[in-house]
């Protein structure tokens, strides 16, 4: 009892809307095979009249729940007692202005800010994710867990499981993930599976692999996973002095985080802790653009009526199991240089679509030539990221010369993984001076006035 009380689990299918308690581990609606959501009695808990009551926590982070960028704001995402509760110092983020990125997109000074997602203790915003899921891996009696990755979900898993005990399996496309983060997995003592495939592959079997063996599955299938990734808005609003921005900034892979980000603004609309919602842009990478094939109506290159919708939950799965089945028969696998994205079958898809219609969203898909250019930007400019992260800066350019966002507009981006992640795209783009941002390493002799003269 008791905190049963405050959450449960429902179907997003308003045709189905089966509800379930948080004690069990579910990856899908077992009557309808739909997504899950986690829901609250908000009448059942104290959340605070205001955002900013949240400030109040700083002054006890002695308690690491307090210091927790997740779990400070608990009563946001109350599924579990304190006692199972997982936190190895995730979300100590940063919201940067940056004057010299907004002239790079044509935004006014002052109104461009950057979430450095990529300061979090793995290197990317999945350990907002974990904190929340192994807490109910915890919760509910997990020993095992299990997840596919494009690198940085297999590294928190990774990470997480160690420091909570569990054992973990991760399943990886082979040579499809960047170094920096396979290195992570084996280090911090994943079993790691390569298997020959891409990661829709990869997601597939892990699901299958989960149901036979009874592993905890830690994809954002998982709600409870999602939950965690909403308080990446609540340290965005933070950062603006308790004010939302009036856009969001996010690139798209299995849509986990956008459709966190806009169940996160529905609810605090919901419980009156904000006026507005912002609006959002989720970014593909063009090799990767299902999300943006669909909603936006092309499909090779031609504009078509069948644009797909949320519509109250009454999505058109025909739109999509036609498209799935065009990729199948091409025998299609994404490719792009930012690998986290390299995604087809976004499983987040229908939330994806709810987020869209909540935050009244956008989407693009930028090339990969832009997308390693605008990191080459953050990375002169800020404080550097991987490029699935930079591909919202590449959005932003977009969006700003379709006029879309205007260049005194309040934008936040969402740069969701850590520079290291990815050694081998930065090196290769200034070493084979791949883009207008390159930066090589000059030769010289070893001799002083020869290495004066380069210097000067
Ligand atoms: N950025 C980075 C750095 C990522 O690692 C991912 C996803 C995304 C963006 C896309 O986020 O899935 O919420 O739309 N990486 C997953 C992984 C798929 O396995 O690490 P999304």
């Amino acid at each position: 009892m008791g905190i049963t009380d405050t959450a449960y689990q429902k179907c997003i299918n308003p045709d189905c809307g089966a509800q379930f308690d948080c004690w069990q581990a579910l990856f899908k609606c077992p009557t309808c095979g739909e997504l899950l959501d986690v829901q609250y009695n908000w009448d059942k808990i104290e959340v605070p009249n205001k955002l900013s009551d949240f400030a109040k926590r700083w002054a006890n982070r002695g308690n690491p729940l307090d210091f927790s960028g997740v779990w400070r704001f608990r009563e946001l995402l109350n599924f579990c007692d304190d006692k199972y509760k997982v936190t190895i110092g995730e979300g100590q983020t940063i919201l940067q202005q940056n004057n010299a990125v907004a002239e790079y997109v044509d935004m006014k000074p002052g109104r461009l800010y950057l979430q450095y997602e990529g300061l979090n203790p793995s290197g990317s915003f999945k350990d907002n994710g974990m904190a929340a899921a192994f807490s109910h891996a915890k919760m509910v009696g997990a020993t095992s867990s299990a997840c596919a990755s494009t690198g940085n979900t297999s590294a928190s898993v990774a990470l997480y499981a160690h420091s909570c005990g569990l054992k973990a399996t991760v399943f990886i496309g082979s040579g499809r993930i960047a170094f920096g983060k396979l290195s992570q997995g084996m280090d911090y003592g994943a079993k790691t599976i390569q298997i020959r495939g891409d990661f829709d592959d990869c997601m597939r079997q892990v699901q299958d692999v989960c149901t036979k063996l009874g592993l905890y599955l830690l994809n954002s299938l998982n709600p409870f996973r999602l939950e965690g990734q909403k308080t990446i808005m609540y340290r965005i609003i933070e950062g603006l002095g308790w004010e939302v921005p009036d856009w969001i900034i996010v690139p798209g892979g299995n849509l986990g985080n956008s459709s966190a980000f806009g169940k996160a603004f529905y609810e605090l609309k919901q419980l009156g802790l904000i006026e507005q919602i912002p609006r959002m842009a989720i970014i593909n990478a063009t090799g990767a653009d299902t999300l943006t094939e669909l909603v936006n109506a092309v499909r090779h290159g031609q504009v078509h009526n069948k644009k797909l919708l949320w519509n109250d939950g009454g999505v058109n799965q025909a739109i999509i199991d036609d498209y799935y089945a065009d990729l199948t028969a091409r025998n299609f696998s994404p490719h792009t240089c930012a690998s986290a994205i390299e995604i087809s079958r976004p499983v987040n898809l229908k939330k994806c679509l709810r987020a869209l219609d909540i935050c009244n969203g956008v989407v693009r898909a930028v090339t990969d030539e832009e997308i390693l250019d605008a990191k080459a930007i953050v990375g002169k400019y800020g404080l550097g990221c991987e490029p699935a992260s930079a591909a919202t800066i590449a959005g932003l350019r977009h969006l700003r010369s379709e006029g879309i966002i205007d260049a005194d507009q309040r934008v936040a981006c969402v740069l969701t993984g850590h520079p290291l992640k990815d050694p081998n795209v930065t090196v290769s783009y200034h070493k084979e001076k791949q883009g207008e941002f390159s930066n090589p390493p000059i030769e010289a002799p070893n001799d002083l006035d020869e290495i004066i003269k380069l210097i000067k």
